[in-house]
C-alpha cells in the first residue's frame, strides 16, 4: 500500500497519464475513460490538473464518461456530480465539452436517460479504464448493497447508510441528500477493459476486505472486481488495516 491519499493520487495519476500515451500514439481513436465523483478521487484529479498545466498530459482525444448522479438536483448545486466533476477536474484541462458525459438526473425520462448512456457507451466502443471509488458498505458507483452482478445503467434508491454517509457535503443535513440516484451498473463497469478502484482511509478497510478476502458477493457490490481479468485497486495504509 501506499502511504497516504496524496500518495494513491499521485500514483493513479501517473497510471492513467501512461495508460491514454500508450493506448493512443496516433491519436486516431480516442481513449474513454471512466470516472467517479467522492472524496477519493480529488487527490488524484489535481495530479492529473497539475501533469497537465506542466505539458505532461493532453486530454484533447479523451472522452469520459462519469458513472453516477443524483436525481433532482439542481444542476449549479456543487454536489451535482456534472458541477462537481467540472469544479474538480474539468475547467482546468483541456478536454473539449463535447466529450464529457454525464448522467442526467433531472431527464423527464429517466429510464430512457439510462438507456440513452448505455448506448452512448457502446457507440464510443465501450470504456478503456474504468477509475472508481467504493462506499464504506461496499458500493461502486450507487450500486447499493443487494444489487445485481448483471445490472445496467439504472435508478436506483439509495440506502439511508449511503445518504449518512454523504450528508457531509450537505451540511450534514441526511433529508438535503437526494433519496435516489442514476448509477451505472455492476455489468456497465465490468464491460471496461480495465478497472482501477481507489480506497483511501481506515473507514473503507472493510470494503477492501471483502473485495480481496472475501467471496463474490452482491451485499459488497465491489467484490465483483474479482470477476475483472483486469483490475486493480490501490489502497493507502490505513485502507489496509483489515487485511
Ligand atoms: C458515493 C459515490 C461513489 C463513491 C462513494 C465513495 O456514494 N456514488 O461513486 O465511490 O461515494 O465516496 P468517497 O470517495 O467520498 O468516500
Amino acid at each position: 500500500p501506499l502511504k497516504d491519499k496524496q500518495a494513491v493520487g499521485r500514483w493513479a495519476a501517473q497510471y492513467i497519464v501512461q495508460r491514454i500515451k500508450d493506448f493512443n500514439p496516433t491519436a486516431d481513436r480516442p481513449f474513454v475513460l471512466g470516472l467517479p465523483t467522492g472524496g477519493t478521487p480529488v487527490p488524484t484529479y489535481q495530479e492529473l490538473i497539475r501533469l497537465h498545466k506542466e505539458g505532461e498530459i493532453s486530454f484533447a482525444n479523451v472522452i469520459t464518461f462519469n458513472m453516477d448522479e443524483y436525481v433532482g438536483l439542481s444542476a449549479s448545486h456543487p454536489e451535482c456530480y456534472k458541477m462537481f466533476m467540472r469544479t474538480n477536474f474539468f475547467d482546468h484541462i483541456d478536454i473539449p465539452l463535447e466529450n464529457i458525459n454525464n448522467l442526467d438526473g433531472n431527464a423527464e425520462d429517466l429510464e430512457a436517460e439510462c438507456k440513452r448512456y448505455e448506448q452512448a457507451i457502446t457507440a464510443q466502443g465501450g470504456i478503456e479504464l474504468f477509475m472508481g471509488g467504493v462506499g464504506h458498505d461496499g458500493h461502486i458507483a450507487f450500486n447499493e448493497p443487494g444489487s445485481s452482478l448483471a445490472s445496467r445503467t439504472r435508478l436506483k434508491t439509495l440506502t439511508t447508510e449511503t445518504r449518512e454517509a454523504n450528508a457531509r457535503f450537505f451540511d450534514n443535513e441526511i433529508n438535503k441528500v437526494p433519496k435516489l440516484a442514476l448509477t451505472v451498473g455492476v455489468g456497465t463497469v465490468l464491460d471496461a477493459r480495465e478497472l482501477m478502484v481507489l480506497s483511501t482511509g481506515a473507514n473503507k478497510s472493510r470494503a477492501v476486505q471483502a473485495t480481496v478476502e472475501g467471496s463474490v458477493n452482491h451485499m459488497w457490490t465491489i467484490s465483483a472486481m474479482q470477476l475483472h481479468p483486469k483490475a486493480i485497486m490501490v489502497c493507502d495504509d490505513s485502507a489496509t488495516l483489515d487485511l
